[in-house]
């Protein structure tokens, strides 16, 4: 992920050292200093507007166009050529919306626990949800829905007080002054018609600053910025521009590295990531969209699994839902939620506004800690049969407590040797009948903040 410092590429290489030492040494400390806070306009500081974003722990992403018409993948399946782009696009008789109903999506999104969901405001097939004055390709104008259905369900995450995140595909290969079209033929290439590519430039930046001036989102989602360099998408201007409107916004890193927080896609990472900011989106089962013939679930378990190895690393989750072309949620997207918004209210304390916890060699399995760093949480999968060890914790604990549940649990310190710092193995002691049926947390209340022991062993050298 790269940060923007104007400041750095321009101004210091064209300027003597005399100059900078006379006149422009206090500019400079005054513009390098808090080096996150030049990038924002009115001095907002990166970790302040990412706080929110820090804390929120589950997004939902939602992929919702034409493609869950016939099912098939969401705009590949006529890049690939798997299907025409004239038979793709007859799929606008079929997005009827008609059971669409924003309120029960929200509701849905908020009780699964998510602080804030994305929605494909347009894919990379070019079909937008809201009524944009940029084209006609969108769900009014070209659609048997005939109506915005962006709007109302942006009104109605925000009467959740749920954060708005609006995905928008850079590439739009139904665009006809846009360079790709098929994966093996392109219409033009930038160097040989720059003036199509400026049309196109227009077109793009003017739905962003339609979405912009219309939802004003908590977040952007780009996507496709893989076709052209920062320079060609001009990233730091569209940046700049979104940044204008409203200082606070957060951007995905996908516009060719101009963004703020990381998106691995799909692989859940296995070493924690360097990013200080990150999100993991991954689907339910096997497809963005709404796929008939997709039935190959991840289970409510492996779901809570992944999850709080997300959180533990210090990320967020954004787990995909693709409803149907009449607007409704498939059934079995719909229980996940709802089971997974049982475990996160339950478990509530251990997950939002904490941050990631202790290396694993520690403890086998993920962790979190509250901000103060005095309270370690454990994600305990299955039944440990009786036990839970924790090992080389140099703090005493002053209380172990089930999350969601409350009963106190009892510890004991086995292998501390007297003569090193070495502080011995920590045995909890886990009755069966308080265990989670997903995955049981636990609360420990240490005497400050954690403290581990990261030594090599030593051998006693007096008796
Ligand atoms: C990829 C795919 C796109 C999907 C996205 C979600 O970039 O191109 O279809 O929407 O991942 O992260």
């Amino acid at each position: 992920m790269k940060i923007i410092t104007p400041i750095m590429d321009t101004n210091v290489k064209c300027t003597s050292i005399k100059n900078i030492i006379t006149i422009l040494v206090p500019l400079l400390v005054l513009s390098f200093c808090p080096m996150h806070a030049q990038e924002q306009p009115n001095n907002i500081k990166n970790e302040d507007k990412m706080q929110w974003f820090k804390d929120a722990k589950l997004g939902i992403f939602i992929h919702w166009g034409l493609y869950a018409v016939s099912g098939i993948d969401e705009s590949w399946s006529f890049f690939n050529g798997y299907i025409s782009h004239e038979d793709y696009l007859k799929q606008t008789s079929g997005f009827s919306a008609k059971n669409y109903d924003p309120a029960s999506w929200a509701r849905l999104i908020k009780e699964s626990g998510a602080k804030y969901s994305v929605i494909t405001s347009k894919h990379h097939d070019g079909f937008a949800l809201w009524n944009s004055k940029y084209g006609h390709f969108n769900a009014v104008k070209s659609s048997a829905a005939k109506k915005d259905v962006l709007s109302p369900f942006v009104k109605e995450l925000r009467k959740n007080n749920l954060k708005v995140g609006i995905y928008y595909s850079l590439p739009d290969w139904s665009y006809g002054d846009y360079t790709h079209f098929l994966r093996d033929s392109m219409r033009y290439k930038i160097s040989g018609s720059p003036k199509r590519w400026n049309t196109f430039l227009n077109y793009y930046q003017g739905q962003l600053k339609e979405l912009s001036n219309t939802y004003n989102p908590d977040l952007y989602w780009f996507d496709g910025d893989w076709e052209h360099s920062a320079a060609e998408w001009e990233a730091p201007k569209v940046r700049q521009m979104l940044l204008d409107k409203n200082p606070n916004t957060i951007l995905n890193s996908r516009l060719k590295g101009h963004g703020d927080y990381a998106t691995p896609e799909q692989g859940m990472p296995i070493t924690r990531p360097k990013d200080k900011y990150w999100e993991l989106c991954m689907t339910m089962n096997n497809s963005w969209g709404f796929q008939k013939n997709d039935h190959d679930y991840k289970t409510i378990d492996q779901i809570i699994g992944i999850f709080t190895d997300v959180i533990g690393n210090g990320g967020n989750l954004l787990l995909d839902i693709g409803p149907k072309a009449d607007g409704s949620i498939p059934a079995e997207q719909v229980s996940i939620l709802k089971d997974l918004g049982q475990w996160t209210s339950k478990h509530k304390e251990a997950i939002y506004a904490t941050i990631s916890g202790i290396p694993k060699e520690h403890f086998y399995g993920p962790t979190t800690l509250s901000k103060d760093k005095k309270t370690l949480y454990l994600f305990v999968k299955g039944n440990p049969n009786g036990e839970v060890v924790v090992r080389g914790l140099k703090n005493k604990i002053n209380r172990i407590w089930v999350v969601g549940n409350g009963t106190k649990l009892s510890h004991k310190v086995v292998g501390k040797v007297y003569w090193s710092h070495y502080p011995g193995i920590t045995y909890v002691g886990l009755p069966d009948h308080v265990l989670d049926e997903h995955m049981t947390v636990l609360a420990l209340l240490l005497d400050g903040e954690v403290d581990l022991y990261r030594e090599d062993g030593a051998v006693i050298e007096s008796n």
